[in-house]
């Protein structure tokens, strides 16, 4: 039996469902030697910034009970290093390629947005809505649906490229977001991003990060991750990249089933470098064995009665 693993995200053709996390695979070039970034659905680099930006102070990882909590702080050497050194080689790659970027300000987004729609090798961009640091009348902007909306509906109109919004999962309101970028134009969802921690030393009695708070990604949030994709699966029409502590084949499924139509994979390459192609392996050897001839046919099938 032959099964489809071709899933079509934000108007992107990808050949499998596995994509990779922003932040966790660079620029396409690290994992090379375990296996060739082609066998990926997508590549989604990790999030650029316009100027030059020295991230967080260290120390910036620290582990937890199944997860990882980072306060890396989007490090950048700006954009003239990207298109100097990232984009020969990302141009290279026989995989889409989805850029994530982030702005201090609005008009950042649509100005790396126009930059990056020039270059013109782009499968789509992924905006990057979760940074802490970005802040509009006090909160957090990717906290606040009208920011979301306003800043979706600006890069919208500056580019005819697919646009991915990345959402917050630290919301009490993440449909509101959902809906905002929806509204604003936005083709497809990633989601989620990390969640806010911390932890304490005690040896020292004091934070471990640098930055006092970090994100927590891994297997410690996939729970969270699920209801939060089942909640938007039934909330907007566009398409979602699901992620949060996918390890193996069955958190891949329970995603798509969640409602996912593409599965990213983040902290996994940090504990198993080759996760990748394992997984998919995986992947498409559960469907041949349950009879299912396509993966498609499982998108949000938990929702259905
Ligand atoms: C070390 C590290 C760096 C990350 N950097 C970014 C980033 O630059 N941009 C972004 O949108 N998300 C970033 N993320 C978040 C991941 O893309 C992903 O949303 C999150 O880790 C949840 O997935 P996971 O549990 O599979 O890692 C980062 C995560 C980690 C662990």
């Amino acid at each position: 039996m032959t099964v489809n693993l071709t899933v079509k995200v934000a108007g992107i053709e990808m050949k499998n469902p596995l994509v990779t996390a922003s932040g966790t695979y660079g620029f396409g070039q690290e994992y090379r030697d375990l296996y060739p970034p082609e066998v990926l659905g997508a590549v989604v680099t990790k999030t650029i910034r316009l100027r030059p930006h020295p991230g967080n102070p260290p120390p910036r990882v620290a582990e937890a009970p199944a997860g990882l909590i980072n306060a890396i702080g989007i490090p950048s050497k700006g954009w003239d290093h990207y298109v100097r050194e990232e984009v020969p080689r990302l141009r290279q790659l026989e995989v889409p390629i989805i850029q994530s970027i982030v702005g201090e300000t609005l008009d950042e987004y649509v100005e790396l947005t126009e930059r990056l729609t020039e270059l013109g090798f782009l499968a789509g961009i992924e905006l990057n809505l979760s940074c802490p640091n970005l802040r509009a009348g006090g909160l957090s902007l990717g906290l606040d649906p009208d920011m979301v909306y306003e800043l979706v509906r600006r890069v919208r109109a500056a580019t005819d490229l697919p646009l991915l919004a990345k959402l917050t999962p630290n919301t009490a309101d993440v449909v509101g977001l959902a809906r905002s970028v929806q509204a604003g134009g936005a083709d497809g969802i990633a989601m989620i991003n990390t969640v806010r921690a911390m932890a304490i030393d005690l040896r020292t009695r004091r934070p471990v990060l640098g930055n006092i708070s970090g994100g927590l990604s891994g297997p410690a949030i996939k729970p969270i991750a699920l209801y939060q994709i089942w909640e938007v699966y039934e909330a907007v029409d566009i398409p979602i990249i699901g992620m949060g502590g996918a390890t193996d084949y069955r958190d891949v499924l329970e995603f798509i089933l969640a409602g996912a139509r593409a599965v990213a994979l983040g902290t996994v390459n940090f504990v198993d470098p080759s996760a990748a192609p394992r997984i998919l392996r995986d992947l498409g050897r559960y469907l041949e064995e349950n009879g299912i001839d396509d993966i498609n046919d499982l998108v949000g099938a938990a929702h259905r009665t």
